[in-house]
């Protein structure tokens, strides 16, 4: 059974539909641990399914550096095989990459390499793109740049704004990421060699 840390900085839907899965036997995957950078309102969703939280304040340090040392701390307390970045708005620092890497993925609601960063959305709207998507990578050291594990188009609709564009991205998100974790747990998707590939 593969084990799985989520980070979340937000409303957790993703996260939502990851333990939503992970509570059906046959899924190959469980989650063990949610964390944040802040008091995210998605912790209500790994409660609900009596799933330890923490969060490591991110305005409580003085460096990204020092934050991501005590992320890592309370990531080796669970010791997960795997760790999901899952609407997690913080860069993590190099160290904590090279020490999970590649371990660590991301969902992102863009086709990536376009849109990577903090607002994949709105930069799809802003540039009048017809069609845009969502992506699973593992997480290097760049900004959204590490090996494609999944993706797939979603259409840019007249009169979409940022929120309803979003939501249609995420359920597509969410297909993606359940996907990637059930082929990480069933060993059909091997993240080393992914990232080996990756040029
Ligand atoms: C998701 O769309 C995720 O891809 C995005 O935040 C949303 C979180 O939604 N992450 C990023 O944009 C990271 N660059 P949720 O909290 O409802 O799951």
């Amino acid at each position: 059974m593969l084990t799985v840390a989520v980070l979340i900085s937000g409303t957790g839907s993703n996260l939502r539909a990851l333990l939503d899965e992970a509570a059906d036997p046959d899924f190959p995957a469980r989650v063990v641990a949610v964390g944040a950078d802040r008091e995210a309102p998605g912790f209500a969703h790994a409660e609900a399914y009596g799933i330890p939280t923490f969060f490591v304040p991110w305005v409580q340090f003085d460096s990204r550096e020092a934050w991501g040392r005590e992320l890592g701390e309370q990531l080796k307390v669970w010791q997960p095989d795997l760790v999901v970045l899952s609407g997690l708005m913080r860069l993590l620092p190099s160290s904590l990459v090279d020490e999970w890497s590649p371990r660590i993925i991301n969902t992102h609601p863009a086709y990536l390499p376009e849109f990577p960063g903090a607002h994949g959305v709105r930069d799809a709207l802003a540039a009048e793109v017809s069609q845009t998507g969502a992506s699973v990578i593992v997480v290097d050291n760049g900004v959204d740049s590490g090996p494609i594990l999944a993706q797939e188009r979603v259409p840019v609709l007249r009169g979409d704004d940022e929120h309803a564009l979003h939501e249609r991205i995420k359920p597509v998100e969410r297909r993606l990421l359940i996907d990637v974790v059930r082929r990480v747990a069933t060993g059909d998707l091997d993240l080393a060699t992914a990232s080996t590939n990756h040029s």
